[in-house]
């Protein structure tokens, strides 16, 4: 059957070109590679992320969850980055959903305990939208986070996502089902980030 609206993007508009890297206000996304394993494993062994991410991770599974990345990105199903400053991976950033026909996706978001409080996620979800709008060509960007999750939920509104309602009984965690946070930002919306607190120690040498 025709459709009558045609796909918002072409497929192959990403697989066609390289992942890229992202610059995000003295942090950098980067493809995750082979050597990230440590901080993956790392990543999903802290309680916090196992709780609101629901997953563990072994040094295999993480081999394989970073090989699988650039499969993904070709598949054009998702695309994961490691977010990065010169002492090595903070945390991780990804589209987790992504429906090229209807410019749309989902950004899932953590970063290790040691890098929390300094506005790394904040920073690295504005900057991999703006890449998702301009250079991406994405038509909107989503995010969900438990409503027991307010950490998530300023982070969310830092980086620009106003609330658009609670979805009852969404999200099926360990302890059982929570209510949603949904967060969008539209391409073309207005600039309603709120600022993010200085980062502390001067400027950061080149990114590993
Ligand atoms: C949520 C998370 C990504 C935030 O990352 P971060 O880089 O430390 O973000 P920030 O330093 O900017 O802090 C985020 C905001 O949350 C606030 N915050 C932190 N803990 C909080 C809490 N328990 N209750 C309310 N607000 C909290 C901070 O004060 C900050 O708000 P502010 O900038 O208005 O002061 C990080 O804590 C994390 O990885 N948590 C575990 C995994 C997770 O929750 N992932 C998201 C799933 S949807």
């Amino acid at each position: 059957m025709p459709l009558l609206v045609p796909p918002l993007m072409a497929p192959g508009t990403m697989a066609r070109r390289p992942q890229p890297e992202i610059d995000a206000d003295g942090l950098r996304l980067r493809p995750w590679r082979p050597s990230d394993r440590a901080a993956v494993v790392a990543g999903y062994a802290d309680p916090a992320i196992r709780r609101w991410h629901c997953r563990s991770m072994t040094d295999d599974e993480a081999r394989a969850w970073i090989a699988g990345w650039p499969e993904r990105w070709r598949r054009e199903t998702g695309a994961g980055w490691a977010v990065v400053d010169h002492t090595g991976v903070l945390g991780q950033i990804s589209l987790r959903r992504l429906d090229l026909a209807e410019g749309l996706a989902e950004v899932s978001y953590w970063v290790l305990p040691a890098a929390r409080g300094r506005g790394v996620a904040p920073r690295a979800l504005a900057a991999l939208t703006g890449w998702a709008f301009t250079g991406l060509g994405l038509h909107r960007v989503e995010l969900s986070h438990s409503t027991a999750n307010p950490a998530s939920c300023r982070v969310a509104l830092r980086a620009g996502f106003p609330a658009e309602g609670t979805k009852r009984g969404e999200g099926r965690h360990a302890d059982g089902w929570h209510d949603m946070h949904l967060h969008a930002r539209l391409r073309g919306d207005p600039d309603q980030r709120t600022a993010t607190r200085p980062v502390t120690g001067g400027p950061a040498p080149a990114p590993r």
